[in-house]
């Protein structure tokens, strides 16, 4: 049963906004309703991160995550940061670990049958990538926010935005059955693709576009050695397989697998069996199995929606666009949107500008749609679609065409570092 912590009179005195709770609350409690400067929603990387670079610029917010602390940091995600991403989270105060812990890998391996082909991503671009677990990201920036109490609200249920299209919004919610309100001048909506603030926005001011792939993603964690001290994506004719890291001592892989899969059907041996089968007998014979410590079945889509801002909300991160794993663009989207958006407000609070925020929208679906591009373009490279053997002979020409070309294998590399974040 849900209790409102402010209505303790029956009357509305006189000269109060009609019908608007919030007002009606900071009338009947003599002006104690919270209030900030952005209520940012959804505590995963991006809402975290914007919080982090605010507080560090003087701009104060509040973070309101559905879940427990617990729960969003046990969640396994990707865990390749391009160099912008760890950039911003160094500059964001939560790297120290991060550059301790991470693994820089200067290069990838495109298998694909019995051939293999390594990009040379430092003598391409100049620029590396660091192999740090999503999950490790989300612990420094909770770890880091958590010294500043109150910063970040966990269990926030039932979020009600109001007045997202006018200059003093108000983000609602329950804690521990109570509603709370708070104003702010401006909301992030950093809560994913299922959240509440693309879903507050009437869908004809809502443009969306959407690729659904045939298959999915099957994962496994363990704790061997990695197979190759580089991450190893193979295209073989059963179908895709990556071989990636968390650490020199736990490996991640993963097998493209139909979306009706279940991860019942899929043993450790059946797992280890068929990712051998799908490399190069040279990394195969290298593979060390090992108990699973978590598997799962990940359905994979594009998906962007524009604009990212309407008034004074702002979409961030997943909550305005999913691509799919390959190539792990979707935290660093997620970090880059964080960043911008932080830029913006960093400006408006300091000088009152607001050329910044008026540009986050196209400033950020334009490094979207190219990551979007490139998750897509390396996807279809690199899994199976169908029997379709002409397909395939176009795939296997693009990747020869890859190895040989150094014009190609650059504008893969530059992709797959990361676009730089404009100013
Ligand atoms: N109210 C409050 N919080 C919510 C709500 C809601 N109604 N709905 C969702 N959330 C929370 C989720 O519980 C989650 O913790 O918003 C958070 C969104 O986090 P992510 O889904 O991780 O999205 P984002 O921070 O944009 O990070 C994107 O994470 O999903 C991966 O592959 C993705 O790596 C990418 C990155
Ligand atoms: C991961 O380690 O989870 C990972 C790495 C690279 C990818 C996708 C996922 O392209």
């Amino acid at each position: 049963m849900e209790k409102y912590k402010f209505y303790v009179l029956t009357s509305i005195p006189p000269g109060t906004a009609g019908g608007d709770p919030v007002a009606v609350a900071r009338v009947l409690i003599g002006g104690d309703v919270r209030s900030t400067q952005v209520v940012v929603i959804g505590g995963g990387p991006s809402g975290l991160l914007l919080s982090q670079l605010l507080s560090r610029n003087g701009v104060a917010s509040i973070v309101l995550e559905r879940q427990s602390r617990a729960y969003v940091q046990g969640r396994i995600r990707a865990g390749l940061l391009e160099w912008g991403t760890v950039r911003l989270l160094q500059e964001a105060g939560v790297g120290a670990r991060m550059m301790r812990d991470g693994l820089l890998h200067e290069g990838v391996e495109l298998a694909f049958g019995e051939q293999h082909h390594r990009i040379d991503l430092q003598a391409l671009t100049g620029r590396s990538v660091l192999v740090y677990g999503q999950t490790e990201v989300q612990r420094d920036l909770a770890e880091a926010r958590a010294a500043e109490p109150g910063a970040v609200v966990w269990e926030a249920a039932e979020v009600q935005l109001a007045g997202w299209d006018s200059k003093r919004p108000t983000v609602s919610y329950l804690h521990e059955g109570i509603r709370y309100s708070i104003a702010c001048d401006f909301i992030a909506g950093c809560d994913g693709y299922h959240g509440v603030s693309r879903a507050s926005v009437p869908p004809q001011h809502l443009q969306q576009y959407e690729r659904a792939y045939p298959f999915g993603w099957l994962a496994l964690m363990a704790d061997v050695p990695p197979l190759n001290d580089e991450l190893v994506y193979a295209n073989h004719e059963r179908g895709f397989a990556l071989c990636s890291m968390r650490s020199s001592s736990r490996s991640r892989y993963y097998l493209q697998c139909s979306v009706q899969d279940s991860v019942d059907k899929w043993p450790d041996e059946r797992f280890y069996r068929e990712l051998r089968a799908r490399l190069p007998r040279q990394f195969a014979q290298r593979l060390v199995e090992g108990r699973s410590l978590e598997k799962s079945i990940a359905p994979l889509r594009s998906f962007v929606v524009e604009p990212m801002r309407f008034g004074s909300l702002f979409l961030v991160g997943d909550a305005a666009h999913i691509v799919p794993p390959t190539g792990a663009k979707g935290l660093n989207l997620a970090a880059a949107d964080a960043g911008t958006l932080a830029q913006g407000l960093i400006e408006f609070y300091r000088t009152g500008t607001r050329t910044l925020i008026d540009e986050y929208s196209a400033h950020a679906l334009d490094r979207v749609w190219k990551a979007t591009r490139f998750s897509w373009w390396f996807t279809s490279l690199m899994h199976k679609f169908s029997e379709d053997a002409f397909a395939h002979q176009l795939q296997l020409a693009e990747l020869r065409y890859l190895a040989q070309s150094e014009t190609a294998a650059r504008a893969m590399a530059e992709n797959y570092v990361g676009l730089a974040i404009a100013a």
